[in-house]
């Protein structure tokens, strides 16, 4: 099952809810962008590429939404719904990222009437949302190459189906290296505050019946201190152009200890998660979260009412720290500025090069 779908019948955006995982799974439909943005925020979805596909989806239902009778004015409406939506969450720079992709194709396409131009948003998002999971494969393949058969993979957060559209990216290899027939076992991370490894990624290696050990965060040093790590993967939000990687906090203490322990580090990203426009990690905006994900767990609270808290969703692993970053081009190697550059105008042309096959099919 796909994490977000549209829903032809309703003509409206689904989503599965993973505020409710592993305990219930509940599936809500939207047909309203700003509805989908208050998702975006309150985590029904999360993940950077799953709240990508949603922000291009939420433009589409802008789309249709919108009574504009003119492409001008539905150019206002649709920058309008981007402003509400890249706000939801401001780490992850695949949101902002796709409401472009969207936004610049409203722009550009030359059709003869606005249904036409709103079916055409529409199939955009499908085709995001579609070359995801091919970029998650593609991406799983390059990096299962170098988890060896027997690795013992530790993992923080959750990069699975549920943080994509479909496969994941770190779990992505994850799953590339046992469809390989390779025998790993993962550490995951409970990931506090909100749990993301012990309420998803524990249920979805589970369902794939994948071997794996469920950890507090602070036993990861543990382990690879006494030899029970060999590779560490995770995912990111944004990685700047100089390779500085934004990821769930914990990352980066994950990172040095890995260092540390001569452990090798990954972090597994689409290059729609390259954000050259900054150029280290010092530029990328850490998004702060409520003080209640960080005082309660499952609803209960676990410290005293009214306690000062600083809730921050992500950290900033310097590229120093990283052997190397899988993305759907390859593994990219330091100097990361040259390679991760490589692998974004590869991953353009690529898709410059299947749209005009698909161009030439049609006609
Ligand atoms: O706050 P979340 O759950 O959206 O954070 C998600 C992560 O940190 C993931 O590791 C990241 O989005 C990359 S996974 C595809």
């Amino acid at each position: 099952m796909r994490t977000i779908w549209w829903n032809s019948n309703n003509r409206t955006v689904q989503m599965i809810d993973q505020r409710l995982l592993p305990h219930r799974l509940e599936l809500p439909e939207f047909a309203d962008y700003r509805a989908v943005a208050a998702a975006i925020h309150n985590m029904t979805i999360r993940g950077a590429p799953a709240i990508g596909a949603a922000g291009a989806y939420a433009m589409a239902l802008a789309a249709l939404q919108s009574p504009a009778q003119t492409r001008d004015s539905l150019l206002i409406d649709l920058q309008a719904a981007k402003t509400v939506l890249d706000a939801a969450r401001p780490t992850a720079v695949n949101l902002s990222w796709a409401t472009q992709r969207l936004l610049d194709l409203a722009y550009h396409l030359v059709l003869p009437n606005m249904d036409d131009l709103r079916s055409a948003l529409l199939a955009a998002a499908e085709r995001l949302a579609d070359e995801d999971v091919e970029i998650n494969r593609r991406m799983g393949a390059f990096g299962a190459a170098v988890i060896l058969d027997g690795a013992n993979i530790l993992h923080h957060c959750n990069t699975g189906s549920l943080a994509a559209v479909d496969y994941g990216t770190a779990l992505g290899v994850v799953r590339a290296a046992v469809e390989q027939g390779k025998k790993v076992h993962v550490w995951v991370d409970e990931t506090r505050p909100r749990l993301q490894g012990a309420r998803l990624t524990a249920w979805e290696l589970m369902q794939d019946g994948i071997p794996m050990t469920l950890i507090a965060d602070n036993a990861a040093g543990h382990l690879m201190r006494t030899g029970k790590v060999d590779v560490v993967l995770f995912g990111a939000d944004r990685v700047a152009a100089n390779g500085d990687v934004a990821n769930k906090v914990g990352s980066y203490s994950l990172a040095v200890l890995a260092q540390e322990n001569g452990i090798p580090c990954y972090s597994v990203v689409p290059t729609s998660t390259v954000d050259l426009n900054l150029p280290s990690g010092d530029h990328i905006p850490i998004e702060e979260r409520a003080a209640d994900e960080v005082t309660h767990v499952g609803g209960v609270a676990v410290a005293p009412a009214q306690v000062p808290v600083l809730n921050l969703a992500f950290d900033v692993t310097p590229h120093r720290y990283l052997t190397g970053i899988m993305t759907e081009e390859g593994i990219c190697y330091p100097p990361f500025t040259v390679s991760l550059r490589q692998a974004k105008e590869a991953a353009e042309a690529r898709i410059r090069a299947a749209r005009s096959r698909s161009r030439a099919a049609r006609s």
